[in-house]
């Protein structure tokens, strides 16, 4: 059901990208764009841009790219026509919309709404009759009114029906109910999935509830059942408690395993705890959390799963640009017990101390090794001359050096040497990657979207620059002369010019965010010419490059002598017979 084509107009319009991208990633201007943290693939410096004079975005790093709308389809897992509607709602436009199409959009907004007054449904039984039980365990682990408040902490009484009933009674109907994940069935029947639990509201960054997780108030398992993946519940891209976090004044966040963890962090002052969702940590997770902080304090549980937890969450987090240092729980098994036990103060001193995550990596290293055994020390030193190879910094080498070289007891010297072996290692290996890179120079002319190839390179560069510069100044389109898109030896680029010579002839915009029936590789891909081809319009250059198409189109056109030889030998060859 395509929407108008005035109307997407107007969408784009009222949706300036850089505002809508602003929502989501840093933004730094640098000349006519802007740059920040790509939100779709893990970096540390910025290779993200938004350029608001074309409206469109472009990675130069993981070459995603397009207009607004395709942004709002990439960072919300949107199809065309929700993107559309979720950015008509937020400028205030009216969607003509045909009354027989249920959206996704719809949908989702109907399961957001009941998830709340689900949340609201558990939360009111904490306080009723049925919900003694709850509440008296709640306190048990130390959780005040204020607390089950903040975080809508609730109750799901031990019925088969209470929810059901209640949501039902409110217009919500089985389907619904299964959709979010709220119910089983059995036999065609559905009945409450959550009874007799302590119910936490998993919340998003928007503030909608998107799913629970419930605690038994025993030692029966499992101890937490959480909602299963939804249409609105996606684990790997939330986290419990960052709706309240991302407001917290600390200036970094901290991720832990646990709910309750996160929730009596939060209760002794430390507002910015976060935890994940009964799943490992994710790259979407780390790319969540950049658009937040730039440090994130980890803190995992001290055994064995914990640690490495930790050690696959550094590097991940590290990808999206966040520095990362680790806090080793003492003399409790988790955040939650330590705060209960040993109180804030002490807990503020722990995370003082917490140490960034070199030191934290040498002291896995050396826990890995005895250190009282030679074999064993040079082998620590091997590892522990790797990582320290691996900062980029030579004050950094020098100090992790050192304190490896104490640890191993050997001298800075003997340690150094190590180092700048490991160094050399690490150049060649980059200098090897490098070189394969650039043996294929076409190939690195080619789309990096594996749907589009460039048939001939040499004029499909000549097009790039022609799709480039009437963007910039859409009156050259008068001085193309003969070319028509037919001539264009990229079918796609030829698609995108004969758009914008028709919307030109009718006084239409000429702007690469209001292209219409483009996959979003290929607007990404054109949004990729667009960023790559800067600078003024180059009216010489233009016009070069319409000669090199109109040239290449006619070489390909043309048979030559060499093709009617080539095609001699080819009926010889089959026929068997002299010409
Ligand atoms: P923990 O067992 O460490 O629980 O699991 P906890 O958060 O410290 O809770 P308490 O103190 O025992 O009440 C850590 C996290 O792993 C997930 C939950 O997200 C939990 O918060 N988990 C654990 C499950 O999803 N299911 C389970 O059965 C257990
Ligand atoms: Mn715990």
């Amino acid at each position: 059901m395509p929407f108008p084509p005035s109307f997407i107009d107007e969408v784009v319009a009222r949706n300036p990208i850089e505002d809508v991208v602003g929502q989501y990633v840093n933004l730094k201007r640098s000349g006519a764009n802007l740059f920040g943290l790509c939100p779709f693939h893990g970096e540390k410096t910025p290779s993200f841009s938004v350029a608001p004079d074309k409206g469109i975005y472009y990675c130069f790093g993981c070459h995603k790219g397009g207009g607004v709308i395709n942004f709002q389809m990439e960072i919300e897992g949107l199809s065309y026509g929700d993107a559309v509607r979720a950015l008509a709602k937020r400028a205030g436009l009216e969607v003509p919309e045909d009354p027989q199409f249920q959206s996704r959009y719809k949908q989702q907004e109907r399961l957001w709404a009941l998830s709340k007054e689900a949340a609201r449904y558990f939360h009111s039984k904490l306080y009723a009759q049925e919900g003694t039980e709850g509440l008296s365990y709640a306190q048990k682990r130390g959780m005040p009114k204020s607390t089950l408040t903040k975080f809508g902490i609730g109750f799901a009484p031990n019925s088969w029906n209470g929810l059901v009933d209640a949501m039902k009674a409110k217009g919500y109907t089985d389907q619904e109910l299964k959709d979010a994940g709220l119910v089983s069935e059995k036999n065609g029947r559905i009945y409450d999935r959550f009874r007799n639990r302590l119910m936490f509201p998993i919340i998003d960054v928007r503030g909608n509830v998107i799913g629970f997780g419930g605690r038994v108030m025993d030692n029966s398992t499992p101890k937490y059942l959480n909602s299963p993946e939804t249409i609105i519940f996606n684990k790997r891209k939330n986290l419990f408690a960052l709706n309240l976090a991302k407001k917290s004044k600390l200036g970094y966040l901290i991720l832990v395993e646990g709910y309750m963890d996160a929730v009596a962090l939060h209760q002794y002052g430390f507002d910015c705890a976060v935890a994940s969702l009964g799943t490992s940590l994710t790259q979407e997770h780390a790319v969540l959390l950049s658009r937040y902080t730039e440090q994130v304090v980890l803190i995992y549980d001290g055994d064995e799963a914990g640690q490495n937890a930790t050690r696959r969450a550094i590097p991940m987090l590290e990808a999206a640009g966040i520095q990362v240092k680790v806090l080793r729980m003492h003399d409790a098994k988790d955040p939650d017990e330590y705060l209960k036990k040993f109180g804030a103060d002490k807990f503020k001193i722990l995370l003082e101390e917490a140490s960034n995550r070199v030191e934290y990596q040498l002291g896995a290293i050396a826990r890995k090794y005895h250190l009282n055994d030679d074999e064993e020390r040079i082998q620590f030193l091997r590892e522990a001359a790797d990582l320290v190879a691996s900062l980029p910094s030579p004050v950094q080498r020098e100090i992790y050096g050192g304190r490896a070289a104490e640890t191993a007891k050997v001298t800075p010297e003997a340690m150094k040497l190590e180092v700048d072996r490991a160094r050399k290692r690490r150049e060649k290996r980059e200098k090897k990657q490098e070189e394969q890179k650039m043996l294929s120079p076409a190939q690195n002319l080619q789309p990096k979207s594996r749907t589009i190839r460039y048939e001939d390179i040499r004029s499909a560069m000549a097009e790039e620059v022609i799709l480039a510069n009437v963007f910039k100044q859409p009156s050259l389109l008068d001085q193309v002369g003969s070319l028509t898109a037919a001539q264009f030896s990229c079918p796609l680029l030829g698609r995108i010019f004969r758009q914008q010579q028709d919307r030109y002839k009718q006084g239409l915009e000429v702007s690469a965010s209001v292209l219409d029936g483009l996959e979003s590789d290929e607007m990404a891909h054109l949004a990729g010419i667009l960023q790559r081809n800067q600078g003024p319009v180059n009216e010489q250059a233009f016009a070069d490059c319409v000669r090199t198409v109109l040239e290449s189109d006619r070489a390909r056109n043309t048979v030559t002598e060499q093709d009617l030889l080539a095609l001699r030998d080819k009926m010889k060859e089959k026929k068997g017979m002299k010409l």
